[in-house]
């Protein structure tokens, strides 16, 4: 299953296509359907797209995306003028007005598009902590995340970034940000 763009995608594509430039080195990291990835190829940006899903990747090289199999930054060479991500940011388990659901009330639990970890933040925690290893000397970050996903900025600020929120967005259950993360 490849994760269908949604409310978060589309959000972060608008910043994407604001920040990417011709020339710029794009990494756009869990590209599921390419969707960040081909708004940068739009800008003439040189993009590189990283999926930990293999149907993912099969699907962006068959559109024409350089696309590579990767965990995070497991495959990945080179430093990005920018680096994207949408990632899995949903905890396994969820209050919803007080009721608490997990693993039995939502199919999704397993869902590696959407679930980041226990909390949320697990799978965001392992990029920040190795992202900058990969990131020119004045190269940024443009990440999205959910109220849902726990302290997020503590995160960001715990592995060295500074941030500036670029967009809110209020949906059904949560917030949608947009972050841009740089040193
Ligand atoms: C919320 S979806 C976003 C997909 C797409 N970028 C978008 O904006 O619509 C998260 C994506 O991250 C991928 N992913 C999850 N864990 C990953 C990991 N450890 N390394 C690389 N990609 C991962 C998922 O397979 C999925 O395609």
């Amino acid at each position: 299953m490849i994760y269908e763009p949604s409310e978060d995608s589309f959000l972060l594509l608008e910043f994407v296509k604001k920040t990417v430039k011709e020339g710029m080195e794009v990494l756009d990291m869990g590209t599921g359907s390419g969707i960040q990835a081909e708004g940068a190829i739009e800008n003439k940006g040189e993009v590189l797209a990283a999926d930990i899903n293999e149907e993912a990747v099969n699907y962006c090289k068959k559109k024409g995306i350089n696309t590579i199999k990767s965990d995070l930054f497991e495959n990945i060479k080179g430093k990005f003028d920018l680096i994207i991500f949408n990632p899995p940011y949903l905890p396994e388990e969820r209050d919803y007005f007080g009721i608490k659901m997990s693993k039995e009330d939502f199919n999704y639990v397993n869902d590696i598009a959407l679930v980041g970890g226990k909390h949320g933040w697990e799978t965001m925690e392992r990029f920040f902590s190795k992202a900058k290893n990969y990131l020119k000397k004045d190269g940024k970050l443009l990440v999205s995340f959910s109220s849902l996903s726990g302290d997020v900025l503590k995160i960001i600020e715990k592995y060295g970034f500074k941030h500036r929120k670029l967009a809110e967005k209020r949906i059904f259950f949560e917030s949608l940000y947009v972050y841009e993360c740089f040193r």
